[in-house]
């Protein structure tokens, strides 16, 4: 890989913005991002880490053309920045007046007031990490707070006005199909407008994979994790969401065409801006940008980070230019997982797994738990 120039082209306009930080209290034993417990000092410190991520706002005002149409502070646990850090990396950011604006939080690090200071300061989505209703899963993704806590949060959200969202993970070693129905009827009666449910992956390198590694905890079964999807699917639709991405669910207003993602009032436009290949452009330690054909990664460590944009350098790790055929490709992987689906003929293999509506395919809900194989089948590599 090597340095890439960075396409200042205004053809290239990107529409969203992702802005990384890179800390958490606890690391939970599954994560693998790029986040970390420590601070390392000036600019990559909780206190200070928002003057390394203005720098490089500032820098990057050179190259951006337009306004940010969605806006995403993902983590890590972006919620342990006071709200008025925050505040003031969005409010450094060139951002549309009706863009969604989302920020990720961990329950246990928000308040009634923190969260009506986001709302004040121009955030209008909460995604908020609940991942299980159900003490003993929390426990073994070493998760710091009870299931109590999450409708204390949903009801300050909703009275901060905020749009509300919540991640949950299925397939946790130990959690029955029964302790997942649990999660995702708590899920439910907090009232959210969207849904994320991951299935778990076991990471290398984290201590969950160490455990299932040495025999403390068993592998996760996919068969499991099929049926627990399945579940997911059945228990979302009758409470009136409707997939939009294999794992995001928003709720359904009536008269919405579930087929039409763009138009769906709860469906995340930024989500959907990773998934339709949009440019987007990213801030902080670790962050991927994507702009045309050029993509780019910045410097892992935020000591390594806070200085690069200190010494005002761009912070750029490595970056490599797609050919047309791996963006075709990329296009293909990325559209086939939404409920918008990929323009393509039908195959006899597909049978089940995908429905044609106008000259589009679409995954089934069979198909949705073969994402991967209907990918290669388009691509020509399976058959
Ligand atoms: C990286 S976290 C950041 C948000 C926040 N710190 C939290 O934990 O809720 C974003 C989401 O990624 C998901 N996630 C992280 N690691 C995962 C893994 N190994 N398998 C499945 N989902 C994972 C979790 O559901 C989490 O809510
Ligand atoms: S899952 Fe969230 S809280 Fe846990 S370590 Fe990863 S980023 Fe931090």
């Amino acid at each position: 890989m090597a340095q890439v120039a960075i396409p200042i082209s205004p053809a290239h306009k990107a529409k969203s913005a992702y802005v990384h930080i890179p800390f958490c209290t606890v690391r939970c034993g599954y994560c693998d991002f790029n986040t970390y417990i420590n601070d390392f000092g000036p600019g990559a410190s909780r206190g200070n880490y928002h003057q390394s991520v203005l720098r490089e706002i500032e820098m990057s005002k050179r190259c951006i053309e337009g306004k940010f149409r969605t806006v995403f502070f993902g983590g890590g646990t972006p919620t342990l920045l006071d709200a008025k850090s925050l505040a003031e990396i969005l409010h450094a950011l060139p951002v549309a007046t009706d863009a969604e604006v989302t920020i990720e939080a961990n329950p246990e690090t928000v308040t009634a007031q923190s969260l009506k200071d986001l709302a004040s300061a121009g955030f209008t989505r909460v995604s908020v990490g609940m991942q299980s209703a159900v003490p003993k899963v929390l426990a073994t993704l070493d998760r710091q707070h009870r299931p109590e806590r999450l409708p204390v949060v949903a009801q300050w959200v909703r009275d901060a006005g905020l749009d509300f969202s919540v991640d949950l993970i299925y397939g946790t070693p130990g959690e029955t199909l029964e302790d997942w129905k649990t999660s995702l009827e708590h899920a439910l009666s907090l009232e959210p407008d969207h849904m994320s449910a991951y299935s778990l992956i076991v990471e290398p390198g984290t201590k969950l994979h160490a455990q299932v590694a040495r025999g403390i905890l068993p592998q996760p079964d996919p068969d499991e994790a099929a049926d627990k999807y399945l579940l997911t699917d059945q228990v979302l639709s009758e409470a009136g969401f409707a997939w939009y991405e294999i794992s995001n669910f928003a709720r359904a207003l009536p008269g919405e065409d579930h087929l039409d993602a763009s138009k769906r009032r709860f469906a995340s436009r930024h989500n959907l801006a990773y998934w339709r290949d949009w440019d987007w452009w990213g801030y902080g330690p670790g962050a991927h940008s994507h702009v045309g054909d050029t993509r780019w990664w910045n410097v892992k460590h935020p000591l390594a980070y806070a200085q690069r944009v200190r010494d005002e350098e761009i912070p750029m790790h490595e970056g490599e230019k797609l050919s047309v055929e791996d963006r075709e490709l990329e296009r293909l992987m990325l559209s086939i997982r939404t409920c918008e689906g990929v323009q393509a003929p039908m195959r006899p293999e597909l049978e089940g797994l995908v429905t044609e509506n106008d000259g589009r395919l679409i995954l089934t809900v069979q198909g949705r738990l073969m994402a991967d194989y209907v990918t290669r089948v388009l691509a020509g590599w399976e058959g």
